[in-house]
């Protein structure tokens, strides 16, 4: 049931607050600020790790790969399962794989993992659907509580998606001997904070509302970010194209130079993930390109941000003050708000996009 909502989708936006807690509750041991071990799992050994999905599920992924390497120093490689399935892929010793899916049953997702078994590979599924094949055959589950899913374009899903990788890069942390107790207990009190860091995160909703009616009218949006607002970017712009049906593309705001910026014109839209971090600089410049070029530019940022950018951007949507592992999970709201308000003001059927189906159970 939608309850008060006009969409499933904007109630699982809603919701998660509350999934992502009870997703990270399953992971994490508040008391002791340790992450559960989870039976079976030992990345003390592991010399690399594959993350394997499609669409959102691979963004998660992507995300993680900055994680587990940054923070748990664990080899990550990414694919999307429909080309890692057919590429003939080449393993090490120590290789175990882990498929991202939130119905456990998509096709490509599921014969991915049905090779690594094969090959020998530990297969580890964090899967939002329990009785699933890929919950069924993998060697080890990694749940996400998200509950059922409706709408078509994945949120609460994804969310929780990350959180639950965010714990097991805790894990991963600890049994490599990388991260001390002291480490480990900050970033798990990082995490803890995520729930009320996104209920506060969802009142941007109403500058979001303001904005949409313009970028409506917006011919191609590019979002840019940098580090693991790059996935993100990537994830913003695969929800607004699902349900507004507007050209969207995300990219790396560093690879801006080297393509995308002759895409700018007038009628461009450019929503750049700019928090106030190590990389804002950076991300301030790219800004100042596109702007130059005519875009117009709304920054997803938080206080500090917006004010060094003041007057640099035509809007700001600013977010609480983020860090850690914490910060792309929470500005995952901005991004999917932003989709769902553009396809509310154009009218689309945002539950059931056109040509899209929930689960891909066919190649
Ligand atoms: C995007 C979306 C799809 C799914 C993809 C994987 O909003 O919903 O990109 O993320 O089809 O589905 P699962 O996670 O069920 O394997």
């Amino acid at each position: 049931e939608k309850g008060n909502h006009r969409h499933f989708m904007q109630k699982e936006i809603y919701e998660q607050p509350e999934v992502v807690g009870r997703t990270l509750s399953a992971y994490v041991n508040a008391v002791s600020g340790r992450v559960r071990p989870r039976e079976g799992v030992d990345f003390s050994k592991m010399t690399r790790l594959h993350i394997i999905g499609c669409g959102t599920a691979s963004y998660a992924g992507q995300i993680a790969e900055y994680w587990f390497e940054g923070i748990a120093g664990l080899p990550v490689k990414v694919d999307i399962a429909s080309e890692f399935r057919y590429r003939n892929p080449a393993f090490l010793e120590g290789d175990a794989a882990l498929f991202i899916s939130q119905s456990g049953e998509t096709a490509d997702t599921l014969e991915a993992l049905r090779l690594c078994k094969a090959a020998g590979i530990v297969t580890i599924a964090l899967v939002n659907s329990p009785h699933s094949s890929m919950a069924r055959e993998a060697d080890i589950v990694a749940p996400t509580l998200a509950g059922p899913e409706i709408g078509v374009a994945s949120t609460k899903a994804f969310t929780c998606q990350l959180s639950a990788l965010a714990a097991l890069v805790v894990l991963a942390g600890a049994q490599r001997g990388r991260l001390s107790a002291e480490e480990q207990a900050g970033h798990i009190a990082n995490l803890m904070a995520v729930p009320s860091l996104m209920a506060a995160a969802l009142k941007v909703e109403q500058a979001i509302d303001r904005l949409a009616s313009e970028l409506a009218q917006a011919s191609i949006v590019l979002y840019l970010g940098r580090n693991e607002f790059f996935p993100l970017a990537l994830e913003g712009a695969l929800k607004l194209k699902e349900i507004s049906y507007i050209h969207a593309e995300g990219y790396a705001a560093g690879e801006l130079k080297h393509g995308p910026i002759a895409l700018i014109e007038d009628d461009v839209a450019v929503i750049v993930i700019a928090p106030h971090d190590a990389l804002f600089a950076k991300t301030r410049s790219s800004i100042q390109e596109v702007r130059a070029r005519g875009a117009r530019v709304i920054a997803i940022t938080d206080r500090p941000g917006a004010d060094e950018l003041d007057g640099e951007t035509s809007a700001q949507l600013l977010l609480p003050r983020l860090t850690g592992m914490a910060a792309p999970i929470v500005s995952a709201v901005a991004v999917q708000l932003l989709a769902y308000y553009v396809a509310v003001h154009k009218g689309t059927d945002v539950d059931q996009p056109r040509n899209l189906a929930k689960s891909v159970t066919v190649e």
